[in-house]
C-alpha cells in the first residue's frame, strides 16, 4: 500500500508509543514507525506482552501493528525515510554537574538531534513532544542548523498532556492539542502540516497554536498547576487531622465553586509519576536562572509539601503502632503511582517502603500490574521484602495494611475476610481514602484515613 504520509517517532516509552498508536489508528493512510535504542522494549512492542499497561492500548495495537504501525530499532534508516519526526526520548532530572537535582538532563535529547542531522538526506519537521525546559527547541534548531547543504529543519513543540491510566481516552478526546512553532513562513507551514494530522480526529477549536516558547512553557506550567492542587489539598489534610474536620467534605465544598472546580482535589500520600516533580524542579531551575528566586521558592514548596505528606504518613504509622515497627509485617496494597498503570516512577510507595525497611519492618508488596517495576525499584534495598500479587494472600499474617494506590480493586475487597487473616490489633492506613472506613472500623480494624479523624480503639 502506498501511504500518504510517513511519520517517525524516536522513543517508544509511555509518551511516544501511545501517542503514535493513536495517530496510526486515526490515520490508516499514514505509515507510523516508532524506534528506540532499547531492543528489549521494541521486542516487547512487537509481542503480545506490551511494555506499558494502559487500558484499551492492547486492542488498538493489535488493530494497527503490521498494518500502518511499526516498531523498529533501525533508527538511522528510519530517519532517512521519514520527513516528520516526533522526538519522545526521556528527559530525566540531572544527577550531576550544574543544576544537579533540578535541571533536565538533555543528553538523550542532544544525541537524538545529532543523529537526525547525521542521517537526514531531505528536509524534515522535527517535533518535540517530551516535556522540556523552555528554549530546548532553540538548542535543537542550533544543532540541526549546524549541518551543511540545503536541507532545512523546522522544529515544533507539541507537548503531550495525556495522563497515564487514561492515556487512550485522553489521546482520543484531548482537552486541547497545543502546537508551537516559529512564526516564520516555513515554521507556519510546518505547523499547518501537524495541525492537519490532529484535525483527523480533534475538532479545530481544540487545536491551538502558539509561539514555540509559550508552547514549551505551557506544559511545565500545566503540570505545576496540577501538582500544586494536590499539594494544596494535602497540606489542608494535615490541618483537618488536627482540627477534627474531614478533608473529603472540605474538598467537596471548595470544589463546588465553579471558579475552583472539583477535579484534582483528592488528598492522599502525595503525587508521583515521572512528570510532576521533574517538571516543577525544572521550573524552579529556570526561575533561578532568570533571577527570580521568589518565584522559584513558591513552586519549590509544592514539592516540599509532597515530601512532607509522605513523611507524615510514615510518622503516623509508627506512632499508631506503638512507636515500633521492628519485626512487624506490613502489607502495601498498591505500588504504582496511580491506578490503572504499572508505572512506579516517583511513586510515593518507594519512599514509604524504604522508610518502613529503615524501621526494620517486614514489607509485603501487592499490586495487580506493578510488581515487576517494584522489584526493579527496590533491587538494591536490603531488608525483608516480598511480592505477592493476590491481595488476600499478601495481607494474611500482617499487622497492618497500607493502601498506596487507588486501584478500584481495593475498594471491593472482602475486608471481613482480610481482618480474620491478620494479626490483632489490625491496622488499616488508607493512604487514598478509598475504602469504607466506618465499615472497616466496625469489623474490628483501627482505621487511619488521610485528613480525617482516626477510627481507633487504642
Ligand atoms: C500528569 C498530567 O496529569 C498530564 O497532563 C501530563 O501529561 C503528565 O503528568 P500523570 O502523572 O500520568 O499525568 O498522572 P496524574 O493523573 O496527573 O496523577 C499524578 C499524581 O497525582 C498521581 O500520583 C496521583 O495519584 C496524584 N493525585 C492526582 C492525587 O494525589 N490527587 C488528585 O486529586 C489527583
Ligand atoms: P516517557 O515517559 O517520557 O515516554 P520513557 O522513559 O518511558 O519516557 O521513554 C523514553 C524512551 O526513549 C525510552 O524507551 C528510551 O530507551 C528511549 N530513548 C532514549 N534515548 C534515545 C535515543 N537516542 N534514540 C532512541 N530512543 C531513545
Amino acid at each position: 500500500m502506498k501511504f500518504k504520509k510517513k511519520i517517525l517517532c524516536i522513543g517508544a516509552g509511555y509518551v511516544g508509543a501511545p501517542s503514535m498508536v493513536m495517530i496510526a489508528c486515526k490515520c490508516p493512510d499514514y505509515k507510523v514507525t516508532v524506534v528506540d535504542i532499547n531492543h528489549q522494549r521494541i521486542d516487547a512492542w512487537n509481542s503480545d506482552q506490551l511494555p506499558v499497561y494502559e487500558p484499551g492500548l492492547d486492542e488498538i495495537v493489535q488493530k494497527t501493528r503490521g498494518q500502518n504501525l511499526f516498531f523498529s530499532t533501525d533508527i538511522e534508516n528510519q530517519i532517512k525515510e521519514n520527513d516528520i519526526i516526533f522526538v519522545c526520548v526521556n528527559t530525566p532530572t540531572k544527577t550531576f554537574g550544574a543544576g544537579a537535582g533540578m535541571a533536565a538532563d538533555l543528553q538523550y535529547w542532544e544525541k537524538t538531534a545529532r543523529q537526525i542531522l547525521e542521517n537526514s538526506q531531505s528536509s524534515k519537521i522535527v517535533i518535540e513532544k517530551s516535556t522540556l525546559p523552555i528554549k530546548t527547541a532553540l538548542a535543537m534548531e542550533r544543532i540541526l542548523a549546524s549541518g551543511k547543504g540545503d536541507i532545512t529543519f523546522d522544529v515544533l513543540s507539541n507537548p503531550e498532556f495525556m495522563a497515564e491510566g487514561t492515556a487512550i481516552d485522553d489521546l482520543e478526546n484531548p482537552d486541547r492539542v497545543l502546537i508551537g512553532s516559529r512564526e516564520t513562513k516555513s515554521g507556519l507551514k510546518a505547523r499547518s502540516q501537524l495541525v492537519d494530522i490532529y484535525a483527523r480526529w480533534v475538532s479545530p477549536e481544540k487545536i491551538i497554536t502558539a509561539n514555540i516558547w509559550s508552547a514549551e512553557l505551557s506544559k511545565l506550567v500545566a503540570n505545576a498547576f496540577l501538582a500544586q492542587r494536590v499539594s494544596s489539598i494535602n497540606s489542608i489534610s494535615a490541618l483537618c487531622e488536627k482540627a477534627d474536620a474531614d478533608i473529603s467534605e472540605v474538598a467537596r465544598a471548595v470544589g463546588m465553586d465553579s471558579r475552583i472546580g472539583s477535579k484534582f482535589l483528592k488528598a492522599g500520600i502525595g503525587f508521583g509519576g515521572s512528570c510532576f516533580k521533574k517538571d516543577i524542579l525544572n521550573l524552579v531551575y529556570l526561575c533561578h536562572f532568570y533571577g527570580l528566586p521568589e518565584v522559584a521558592d513558591y513552586w519549590e514548596n509544592v514539592v516540599k509539601i509532597n515530601e512532607y505528606q509522605q513523611d507524615r504518613f510514615i510518622a503516623n504509622i509508627l506512632q499508631s503502632m506503638f512507636n515500633t515497627l521492628a519485626g512487624k509485617k506490613i502489607c502495601l496494597l498498591g505500588f504504582a503511582f496511580k491506578a490503572d498503570t504499572g508505572d512506579t516512577r516517583e511513586s510515593p510507595a518507594i519512599h514509604i517502603t524504604r522508610k518502613l525497611l529503615a524501621e526494620h519492618a517486614e514489607v509485603v508488596i501487592s499490586d495487580p500490574k506493578a510488581l515487576g517495576n517494584a522489584a526493579i525499584d527496590l533491587a538494591q534495598d536490603g531488608g525483608q521484602i516480598s511480592y505477592v500479587e493476590d491481595p488476600y494472600r499478601a495481607v494474611a499474617g500482617c499487622h497492618a495494611l497500607a493502601i498506596m494506590t487507588d486501584w478500584d480493586l481495593y475498594r471491593r475487597l472482602d475486608y471481613r475476610k482480610i481482618y480474620k487473616s491478620m494479626i490483632k490489633p489490625a491496622f488499616i492506613f488508607d493512604g487514598r481514602n478509598i475504602i469504607d472506613q466506618q465499615k472497616c472500623f466496625e469489623i474490628g480494624f483501627n482505621v487511619f484515613p488521610i485528613g480525617k479523624p482516626a477510627l481507633s480503639r487504642l
